[in-house]
This record gives C-alpha cells, sequence and structure tokens, in this order.
C-alpha cells in the first residue's frame, strides 16, 4: 500500500469515529431534551434548575453548563431520584440512552 492510501485510510478513519462521536452526543442531547429538560433547562421557571440554584448555588443551577458532574454520580440519581426528581426506568430511558445522556452531560469524557 502507498503512503498515500495508508493516510487516507487513516483519515476516513478519523471521520468515522467522530461521526459516532457526534451520534453518540445527539442521542444524549435528545434523551436530554425528552427527559430532563423540562426541569433542568436554562430558564427561570425549571424546577430542578430553581431548586439547584438555592441549595447549591447559581454557578451549579444549570446542570448542562457543570463541569463537576461525574459519570456515576448522573447515573446514580436518574434510576434513584432525588427530592423533587423522579427515577427513570429502563423502559423510559434503556441502559444505551442512559450512557449516551452521560456522555452527553459529562464534560471530561
Ligand atoms: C420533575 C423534575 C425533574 C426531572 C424531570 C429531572 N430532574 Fe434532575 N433534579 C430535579 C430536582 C428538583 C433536583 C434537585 C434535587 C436536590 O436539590 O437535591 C435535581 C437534581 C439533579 C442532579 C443533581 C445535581 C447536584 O449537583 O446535586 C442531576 C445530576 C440531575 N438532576 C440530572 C437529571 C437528569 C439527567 C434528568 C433526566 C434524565 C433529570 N435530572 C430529570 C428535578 C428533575
Amino acid at each position: 500500500m502507498t503512503l498515500n492510501a495508508k493516510l487516507l485510510l487513516l483519515l476516513l478513519g478519523c471521520l468515522v469515529i467522530s461521526g459516532q462521536v457526534a451520534a453518540e452526543n445527539s442521542t444524549g442531547r435528545k434523551v436530554f431534551g425528552q427527559w430532563c429538560s423540562a426541569c433542568h433547562m436554562d430558564s427561570p421557571f425549571a424546577p430542578g434548575t430553581i431548586q439547584l440554584k438555592q441549595t447549591h448555588g447559581p454557578e451549579y443551577a444549570v446542570i448542562q453548563n457543570r463541569a463537576d458532574l461525574t459519570d456515576a454520580f448522573i447515573r446514580l440519581l436518574v434510576r434513584q431520584g432525588r427530592a423533587g426528581m423522579p427515577k427513570f426506568r429502563r423502559t423510559e430511558i434503556s441502559d444505551a440512552e442512559l450512557d449516551s445522556l452521560v456522555k452527553y452531560l459529562v464534560k471530561s469524557q
């Protein structure tokens, strides 16, 4: 194989991988929009955002903007719920959808 052909394959590989990452994020964004944003969007009327602002402070209010949320913490909360937040069953948010949601919300990944 020539060097050009190898470079072309490498480039194609990168495109495929970046396409998969983008698809993962768009699923995560969709799941967030369907199940979380009503309570967690950046709005003075969203109950989750209001409560987190009061209990944690304004910099923690909008979960989409946070860099401190971890994979395990989000999974625990989504499956078990917490004061004012319902838990979500696998029939509502599947494990695969939860994976995408976590990738979308955890900024360090
Ligand atoms: C019915 C409203 C509601 C929905 C829907 C909801 N939440 Fe929440 N969420 C809350 C409330 C209220 C809190 C604050 C609980 C508290 O103060 O302990 C919260 C807290 C959180 C926290 C904790 C933040 C922290 O720093 O403690 C995370 C993470 C979170 N929600 C993620 C989600 C995700 C992901 C979804 C969608 C799958 C979701 N929530 C759906 C109401 C909601």
